[in-house]
């Protein structure tokens, strides 16, 4: 077992080079699938998620490499067309595959992902996209069997822009008969960037980062060459990890265009934020001041750096308030922020941020990937020493996430020890 022993760092300061974005590498690796092309993908940080997706692929007979950050794919002896749920639950962007391996071979035996510490997540959405297109979706034992001789293009509705969903449907949708709307879709950067490596494969696809996407099928898809947008979660992270210490930092390989939101509530927190097209400086003095944040599909604030900005806030001027309505679980972190001091209340999906002077470290633990950042955030700013347990949460979306901080001044070590 490994944790992060993280000690009190004041104002972090220098610059850090951000790594390509873990949730568009994975639906690209999934798209990978549908040809016996192969694919080079570049700017892909070797994080616990994405090896694991590999493995997968592996699984269902994909050659792949993986030198630096280059992942060579290569579907040509795709001989597996069955995921279980040992394999499925190591990573829910797994369900992704379906739609891969429905659209070229026909069929996909998958097992149901099941929920997580954020929520139940479930697949309804991506499974009435399916069934939309004509497929047959049953479950046996929690195994969804896949069935359709030949997609046919259709108009879909998302009751709620999903973006896995929305992902699951485009891939199933470039090799269908016809032309396929996706409606209510997300408009996440990762769908684009995915949209943009399907094209490059030789679909046809347009109005990706929008609500309406429309795909025309085509018969058959080739290898390509693509390089990842850059990770706007991470850039985030590091951002507030500099706003906590009091710090300046600058960020390079970042699309600001990506990152609005985040930009704009940092800028109302009292950060000084200069950006340019693809790179961020952000210097923060004095007190945080607390605000108001409500998550919200793109282009809203991120879910996924909710946990994170609370941290910020535990230790602002004033009172914040915090609205999740993306995932209804995901405000585990408040309860680990609590026993370092903060004032925390939570209500539904709504928890009130009470700032106080300082917080203090202790023993805490990751409960996933974005509470365990979090935690960071908060230690770099607690007075004494806090040990984060259970980090391999956070290598699942971080690359050796101590490396980057320490660079800029963060005292952070990672320690093994016996369970
Ligand atoms: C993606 O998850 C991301 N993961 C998540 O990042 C991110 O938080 C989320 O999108 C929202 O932005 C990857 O891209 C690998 P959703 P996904 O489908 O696709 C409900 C991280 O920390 N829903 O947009 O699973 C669902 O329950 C991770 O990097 C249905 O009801 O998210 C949730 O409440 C965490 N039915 C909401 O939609 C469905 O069929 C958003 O889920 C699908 C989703």
């Amino acid at each position: 077992m490994e944790k992060f022993i993280v000690e009190k760092s004041h104002s972090l300061k220098g610059v850090i080079d951000i790594s390509g974005s873990k949730n568009a590498a994975l639906p690209i690796l999934a798209a990978c699938v549908l040809t016996d092309g192969e694919c080079i993908i570049e700017g892909v940080p070797p994080l616990n998620d994405v090896t694991t997706m590999l493995e997968l692929i592996r699984e269902l007979g994909c050659k792949t490499s993986y030198e630096g950050e280059t992942i060579s794919v290569r579907g040509k002896d795709i001989d597996n067309l069955t995921l279980d749920y040992n394999e499925v639950k190591k990573i829910r962007a797994s369900f992704l595959l379906a739609g891969a391996m429905l659209s070229r071979f026909g069929r996909a035996d998958i097992a149901l992902p099941g929920g997580c510490s954020i929520g139940l997540r479930p697949v309804d959405l991506h499974l009435k996209g399916f069934e939309a297109l004509g497929a047959v979706c049953e479950n046996e034992h929690g195994i969804i069997h896949i069935r359709c001789e030949k997609l046919k293009g259709c108009e879909i509705y998302l009751d709620f822009p999903s973006v896995g969903a929305t992902e699951n449907i485009m891939l199933a949708a470039s090799l269908a008969e016809g032309t396929t709307l996706i409606r209510n879709c997300a408009a996440e950067p990762e769908i684009a960037d995915l949209a943009d490596f399907l094209n490059k494969m030789g679909a046809d696809i347009e109005g990706a980062g929008s609500d309406l996407i429309k795909i025309n099928g085509v018969k058959s898809l080739h290898g390509c060459h693509h390089r990842i947008i850059p990770d706007r979660i991470e850039a985030g992270t590091f951002m507030l990890a500099a706003a906590a210490t009091g710090g300046k930092i600058r960020l390079n390989n970042v699309c600001t265009a990506h990152m609005t939101a985040l930009i704009h509530k940092l800028r109302e927190a009292g950060a000084q934020i200069n950006e340019e097209e693809n790179s961020i400086t952000l210097e923060k003095r004095g007190k945080t001041v607390n605000t108001c944040i409500k998550t919200m599909p793109y282009p809203g604030f991120p879910t996924d750096m909710q946990a994170q900005f609370m941290a910020l806030m535990a230790t602002g001027r004033g009172t914040g308030i915090v609205n999740e309505t993306v995932f209804e679980n995901r405000f585990m972190c408040a309860g680990e922020l609590t026993r370092m001091g903060a004032d925390i209340k939570v209500e539904g999906r709504c928890a009130v941020v009470k700032g106080v002077r300082e917080l203090t470290g202790t023993a805490v633990k990751a409960t996933d990937l974005r509470a365990g950042a979090a935690l960071i955030i908060s230690a770099l700013a607690a007075e004494g020493k806090t040990e984060i347990g259970e980090i391999e949460h956070i290598d699942r979306g971080y690359f050796h996430i101590e490396n980057k901080l320490s660079g800029i001044g963060a005292r952070i070590e990672r320690r093994s020890y016996e369970d």
